[in-house]
């Protein structure tokens, strides 16, 4: 029993996950005007941006502005889901409506506070977002499993680059850290909804982990299609506190860890053989982390 569909069996499982989601949603709700500095915006016409008004260290701002470029694919993320779903669970089409409808003021709020705080080229930006959404996405997992898996990793990768991002930006500008912060809330819950997916489906056939290995061992975040994506994320690394060893220790070691896949009993050999992988994979990412934590102290 390898399939990889969603389980009919836990459709009123999931339905009750979605209705947990929307319901601390609706709790949370805001809207993006609410967290920007008006005050400070000025007209590029009668003021053209200029590189001295750049207030933010330029490896906060390459953050950012990789955030952006990653939230402004939306159409594409969608697309992606809206197929991949297609004639699997009607509450996972309801569920991708209503996350998109959460992730559609993601780009609004970043690429605003850019351009209201002159942190960004407006030119530059404008093209470079051109560029990224024309490109569009679309990752190597098509099953509904393994989307659940890319989509658990990738929220919560998001999350953990908001909150990060969030302790360094602080002590520039405390606005734009709660902004950032405002949005990894989202992202928070978006990540629940995901993972509590997959676990339900884990408990009730153990034999589903092996969909996860594929993923889990060639996760890249969607953003990876923008131009110069590697550089940025070794500048974010070193300036913005988030790289590899956070997604180990903050990422990949919390999802391995909530799926119980230490413990996880699969009967079918090729789901053991990937619960394995997995767990090999963990443990050498763990050891370069440790490493390189130590080479820092
Ligand atoms: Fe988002
Ligand atoms: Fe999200």
């Amino acid at each position: 029993m390898l399939t990889n569909d969603l389980d009919f069996r836990l459709e009123s499982r999931i339905k009750e996950l979605y209705e947990l989601h929307k319901e601390r949603a609706s709790r949370i709700d805001w809207g993006y005007h609410d967290f920007l500095p008006w005050e400070k915006g000025r007209n590029f016409q009668k003021e053209p941006w200029d590189q001295s008004q750049v207030t933010l260290p330029s490896g906060v701002v390459t953050a950012i502005e990789t955030a952006l470029l990653t939230e402004v694919n939306l159409p594409w993320f969608t697309t992606y889901l809206s197929q991949t779903f297609r004639g699997s669970l009607s509450v996972i089409t309801d569920f991708i409506h209503t996350w998109t409808a959460e992730e559609d003021q993601h780009s609004n709020l970043l690429e605003t506070y850019l351009l209201l705080t002159r942190n960004a080229d407006p030119a530059r930006l404008h093209m470079l977002r051109k560029s990224v959404v024309e490109t569009g996405f679309e990752p190597d997992f098509h099953t509904p499993i393994e989307a659940m898996a890319y989509t658990t990793l990738q929220e919560l990768a998001t999350m953990v680059f908001y909150n990060n991002v969030a302790k360094v930006a602080g002590a520039h500008d405390p606005e734009l850290a709660t902004l950032l912060r405002r949005l990894a809330k989202d992202e928070t819950l978006h990540y629940a909804f995901y993972r509590d997916v997959i676990r339900v489906h884990l408990e009730l056939e153990p034999n589903y982990c092996y969909h996860l290995a594929h993923v889990i061992m060639n996760f890249k975040m969607p953003g990876a299609v923008m131009p110069d994506f590697e550089d940025r994320m070794s500048i974010i690394a070193k300036e913005a506190n988030y790289g590899p060893l956070q997604y180990f220790d903050q990422v990949l070691d919390v999802v391995v860890d909530y799926w119980g896949l230490k413990d996880l009993r699969p009967i079918a050999p090729l789901a053991e053989k990937a619960r394995i992988d997995i767990l090999e994979y963990h443990a050498r990412l763990q050891k370069v982390s440790q490493r390189f934590a130590r080479m820092k102290k």
